[in-house]
């Protein structure tokens, strides 16, 4: 046994081990699928220099093999591209944010055992990346019943000879995901690689009435919900979030748009209803996304500060003197007073995690529901 292939075993091991991976045939794709094929030539690490978003190149050729395939079988994400620059393309330190990785192992898995893909399903992937996990799903479904899209140019070629050089040969797309796949519909399962603001429903009409669609929703909040959907036969679906943390890079078209420098002006004063700090918490930032869709945030603790795109308004909360916490907000929409009044909500509930969520699409539009789709739920702008 090579020690390439003893480290798949290692890995695949670990994944059932730490419950990630749970079917046997999943666990035969990890043992044989080589993810060093996959991952190139370089990565990208944070490196810090010589600014704080910095990213450095480490090269294959430039550390031992054995320590190259112990990175490459650990159960970790692999950024292989910053801000449209492939990792083998970097000369120098990279500034920006992660464009495509290789996601970790146990999440891949996961997703696809979550999206309860078996054999005989045809599955449509949004999010190629590398092609590791195209690779798994072709290993177990056949590549015949895999088609993949994905959005940048670069990544897509670079997945495309690794996929080939394995001997898998599913449909491959360059393109935008968001659109499907129509040639190819109706699939049985749709597994999305990268994150949505809301679900494109173009996915509900090339995916059978029983069907899956397993995707993270995310806004500019950094909030994110995985969400397993049943496709209905009247254009809409419904499902639960998944428990877990699960995150993904948003999809590029539902990108916030570009921003200027940040600048807070002066606004009207309160006291918060609310303790901040529960935009802190993974599931509070959820709803607190969910009452204010177009906002970003930024800040952490006592000291949030929202920013609505689309219409301006602000909201900045800070210590009070005296205990407790003030809000200045401004602009049209009180992003603060919505804010407040889902944490409310939710709080009253017992400050359940994500999976006490779930999602009805119709079409007349998308809810997010909390306990029970006649519960408390908010819309979100599609
Ligand atoms: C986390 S990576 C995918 C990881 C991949 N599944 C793997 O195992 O290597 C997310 C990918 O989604 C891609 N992406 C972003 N927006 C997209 C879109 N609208 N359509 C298709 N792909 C998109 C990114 O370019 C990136 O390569």
């Amino acid at each position: 046994m090579t020690t390439a292939e003893a480290l798949r075993r290692r890995l695949a091991a670990t994944l059932a081990e730490d419950d990630w991976l749970h079917d046997d045939a999943w666990r035969a794709a990890v043992e044989t699928e080589p993810r060093e094929l996959f991952l190139g030539p370089a990565i990208l690490k944070q490196s810090g220099l010589p600014a704080p978003t910095a990213w450095t190149a480490l090269r294959r050729d430039s550390i031992p093999a054995e320590e190259w395939l112990d990175l490459t079988y650990s159960n970790e994400t692999w950024v292989t591209q910053i801000d449209g620059v492939l990792a083998e393309n970097a000369t120098g330190p990279v500034e920006g944010s992660p464009t495509s990785s290789s996601t970790l192992p146990g999440l891949v898995v996961q997703m696809i055992e979550r999206a309860r893909a078996r054999p005989g399903d045809r599955v449509l992937e949004i999010g190629t990346g590398t092609g590791y996990s195209t690779a798994l799903l072709c290993n177990v479904l056949g590549a015949q019943n895999v088609t993949s899209i994905e959005v940048d140019q670069d990544a897509a070629e670079r997945a495309r000879k690794a996929l080939d050089e394995a001997g898998h040969s599913p449909t491959l797309i360059t393109g935008d995901g968001l659109l499907g796949a129509p040639e190819g519909a109706p699939y049985d399962r749709l597994i999305a690689a990268c994150s949505v603001r809301f679900v494109p429903y173009t996915w509900l009409r090339q995916i059978k009435p029983g069907g899956t669609i397993l995707v993270t929703l995310a806004r500019w909040s950094f909030g994110h919900g995985l969400v397993r959907l049943t496709v209905d036969d009247e254009g809409g679906a419904t499902g639960r979030f998944l428990p877990g943390y699960t995150s993904f890079m948003i999809a590029r078209p539902h990108d916030h748009p570009p921003r200027g420098r940040l600048e807070f002006l002066p606004g009207e004063e309160r006291p918060s209803r609310i303790d901040p700090t529960q935009l802190d918490d993974w599931t509070g930032r959820f709803v607190g996304q969910l009452a204010a869709p177009s906002a970003e945030r930024f800040g952490t603790g006592a000291e949030q500060i929202l920013l609505d795109v689309a219409t301006g308004s602000q909201a900045r909360t800070r210590p009070a003197e005296r205990g407790g916490w003030i809000v200045e907000q401004r602009g049209p929409l009180k992003l603060w007073d919505a804010i407040e009044d889902a944490v409310e909500v939710w709080t009253a509930a017992g400050s359940p995690h994500v999976e006490a969520f779930g999602l009805t699409i119709t079409l007349d539009g998308q809810r997010v529901w909390l306990g029970t789709p006649d519960g408390p739920s908010w819309r979100l702008p599609v």
